[in-house]
């Protein structure tokens, strides 16, 4: 049976009554709005391409330095980014790399979830050791739809470890920052937001003991001590209701008003994007470019240029299938040359080859305007440079990067091989100056990805990445 809008379709009346047809609110035919002209304030994002610690904090770092806003939209402070200035190594968990631009402002936006005493001892941290964060809470915006992490949800990230480990023989591997507890409080609709922490302290009171009361319920041996963390929060929520804004008023006058920079540092990285990762060795938010529209509030037609983060070889930190992996003389080598110790955690990361086949699928999900090749440094004292450039199953070709994880173990990865350079490139300034065995390195990497590459990293120094137009 034809339902009532079908009917008010097929012969313009609903319900026996003629459908009056309204002209369009403030759109005549000389609306100047017809020849509106494209979004004037693009946004430009760096995301990281493989599984995390690329060197996206670093080459944010270089693009804050003339952004007006730099932004974090995803993840909390399971993400560890490193930024040398001035010979200080500054590392950000949740404040923005571009916090260190005195300029700029910092947002955090909606799709991130914080922990307030991880923000707070950040900020303290980075405060000891150089000149950089000072002033940080008078250039720092924090959305009030962002959900909050609290310390029962790490423990709980610590108990689900134990569990998986004891279940299934093998945990994910998480940083126990509470991401994964808190993103699905979130999903599960009774999370609490910092929108709910600066208002009125009683009802979030109510909130966060129920809260509480379901994790306990859940896991009774959980080490929470309520009433020692609500005294906590409200301290927190005084010193937080000055940063607390409408992040979607907030992003929209920003791309709208008069000309700004907005800049976006991805978390994480594409292979660990709960969607299009290694899953379930990921984690719990989208760090490719749809996270930057969910978690800031910003429709994609501002979206501009997507910067993707490659580190010239592989690591990975934590549990989870890795085809280029080199658990040998190799992956030492990286694994020392590299310093390729986890920021959050001090895991060592496990280090492998360059895998092309996963870059170009993270570039089919992000669409990559540009790469920023990262660490070419530490593969100067290699004879020969191997790089992954298909997998094989069962002897047949796959042609893309497998959904199925039980797949993706079993694959056998081609390699193209080529000479190392075998000398210093920590000097080079300029493309001309790279070994041309580098240069033919670089030149592959663009080839087989159809995309440019504009940076190239020969060192942790602002100064060392290259930039090539
Ligand atoms: P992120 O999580 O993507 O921001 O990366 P991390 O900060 O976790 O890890 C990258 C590490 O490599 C940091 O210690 C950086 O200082 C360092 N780094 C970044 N780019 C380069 C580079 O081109 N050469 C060298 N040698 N180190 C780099
Ligand atoms: P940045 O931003 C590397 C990994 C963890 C674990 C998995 C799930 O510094 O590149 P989680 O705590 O998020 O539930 O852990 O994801 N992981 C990262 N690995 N760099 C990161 O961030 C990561 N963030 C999460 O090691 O395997
Ligand atoms: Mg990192």
């Amino acid at each position: 049976m034809a339902s009532n809008s079908d009917m008010a379709n097929a012969n313009g009346r609903e319900n026996g009554e003629p459908v009056v047809k309204r002209p369009r609110e403030n759109v005549t035919p000389e609306s100047p709005l017809r020849s509106q002209k494209e979004p004037a304030n693009k946004v430009t994002v760096v995301l990281g391409a493989q599984w995390g610690d690329e060197g996206k904090g670093k080459v944010v770092d270089l693009l804050a330095m003339d952004a007006d806003i730099v932004c974090r939209c995803q993840g909390g402070n399971n993400a560890g980014h490193t930024v040398v200035v001035d010979s200080v190594e500054y590392d950000f968990h949740l404040l923005p790399s571009g916090v260190l631009n005195k300029k700029a402002t910092s947002f955090i936006g909606n799709g991130v979830v914080i922990h307030l005493p991880g923000l707070f001892a950040e900020a303290q941290s980075n405060l000891k050791k150089g000149k950089g964060l000072q002033g940080w809470e008078d250039r720092l915006k924090i959305s009030d739809r962002a959900h909050i992490v609290f310390n029962f949800h790490q423990a709980v990230d610590g108990i689900q470890e134990q569990q998986r480990q004891q279940q299934e023989g093998k945990n994910l591997g998480t940083t126990k920052k509470g991401i994964g507890p808190a993103y699905s409080s979130k999903a599960a609709r009774n999370g609490l937001r910092v929108c709910d922490l600066v208002s009125d302290f009683k009802v979030f009171e109510d909130k966060f003991r129920m809260l509480a009361e379901h994790f306990l319920a859940m896991y009774p041996n959980l080490n929470v001590d309520i009433e020692g963390e609500l005294k906590q929060l409200k301290g927190y929520a005084e010193r937080l209701r000055p940063l607390v804004t409408d992040g979607v008023y907030f992003m929209h006058k920003a791309l709208t008003g008069p000309s700004k920079k907005i800049l976006v540092e991805g978390a994480n990285a594409a292979l660990l994007d709960i969607d299009f990762g290694t899953y379930p060795f990921v984690t719990s938010s989208n760090c490719t470019v749809g996270g930057v529209c969910t978690g800031l509030g910003v429709p994609p037609s501002h979206v501009g240029r997507v910067y993707g983060v490659v580190k010239a070889y592989t690591t990975r930190v934590g549990v989870g299938a890795f085809p280029t992996e080199q658990d040998n003389e190799t992956g030492a080598l990286l694994q020392t040359r590299g310093h390729e110790v986890g920021v959050t955690t001090g895991r060592k990361r496990r280090c492998g080859w360059l895998d092309l086949i996963l870059v170009r699928y993270a570039h089919m999900v992000n669409g990559f305007s540009a790469i920023a090749l990262t660490k070419l440094d530490i593969l100067d004292t290699l004879e020969e440079i191997k790089v992954g450039v298909a997998y094989n199953v069962d002897g047949e070709p796959l042609p893309s990067f497998p959904a199925n994880m039980d797949v993706l173990t079993r694959v056998t990865v081609e390699y193209k091989t080529f000479p190392g350079w075998c000398r210093s490139t920590e000097a080079a300034r300029s493309f001309a100056e790279l070994p041309s065995q580098a240069q033919d390195y670089i030149r592959f990497i663009e080839d087989f990805l159809q995309v440019p590459v504009k940076w190239v990293g020969v060192g942790k120094s602002r100064e060392s990445m290259i930039k090539l137009y």
